[in-house]
């Protein structure tokens, strides 16, 4: 039986994958999965990435928002996201990052798989066809037939829409763990999922936990960041 540990879209949220790690006692996994999106809109970049670093038993790639955090640092244009208050945490992100932490992102890759016994599974930000695709569970459910037939995964992992769910489709087990660190539904507790995969049968189970948000909302005024996101994380919800 291997147990996985499903994360992603922590967004900096180091006060969250605190909570999580207390809860659930990582290292007790045969492997910790990230879907990406480390960075940006919390104050805590260094923190996260250096908790990734320090595990061995990791499989990550990056998110949109880590891309972007290189592409600054690589000294190119960043044209998104437009808005101002957007543009300013991704800048404070890539003036804080520390070079052993950039490094790092830089050698993530932007999708990837892995097998487990017989079953192969892929780890994608958004899907297979597109990391920047936000797939919902709402999605039609001729699109997942889509992802199903294109693929050799029996399960795909996929993360950027934030929102946590589980269907098998066609044979194919479609898993978002939802946000660690971002959630936009309303309840601003940490998402998080694990996996279960035993004699070539899966299981799910999907987990939400408090955490202390106001650490988050104390590093954000520390640094002066827009106002706007300590209501975010307070309330659990997209407002930008
Ligand atoms: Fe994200």
């Amino acid at each position: 039986m291997k147990k996985i540990l499903l994360l992603g879209d922590i967004h900096a949220n180091y006060p969250a994958l605190k909570a999580i790690q207390k809860h659930i006692k990582p290292d007790r996994f045969d492997l910790i999965v990230n879907t990406g999106d480390f960075t940006v809109y919390s104050t805590f970049p260094n923190e996260t990435i250096q908790w990734f670093r320090e595990r061995k038993k990791t499989i990550c790639i990056l998110g949109n928002t880590d891309r972007r955090v290189l592409r600054i640092l690589k000294g190119k244009k960043l044209k998104r996201p437009k808005k101002k208050e957007k543009r300013v945490m991704y800048f404070w992100t890539s003036d804080n990052l520390l070079p052993k932490n950039s490094t790092y992102l830089k050698s993530l890759p932007q999708q990837t798989d892995f097998t487990v016994g017989k079953i192969r599974i892929g780890l994608f930000h958004g899907t297979l066809d597109d990391p920047d695709e936000e797939l919902f569970d709402s999605a039609p459910a001729s699109r997942f037939q889509k992802l199903a037939k294109n693929s050799s995964y029996q399960v795909q992992i996929m993360g950027h829409s934030h929102v946590p769910y589980y269907k098998i489709v066609d044979g194919v087990h479609f898993i978002n763990p939802g946000s660690v660190g971002r959630m936009f539904d309303g309840d601003p507790r940490a998402s998080f999922a694990v996996l279960n995969i035993s004699a070539g049968n899966i299981a799910v189970e999907h987990f939400r936990i408090p955490y202390p948000v106001e650490k988050v909302v104390e590093g954000l005024k520390e640094q002066q960041l827009p106002d706007i996101y300590a209501k975010m994380f307070r309330i659990g919800k997209k407002l930008n």
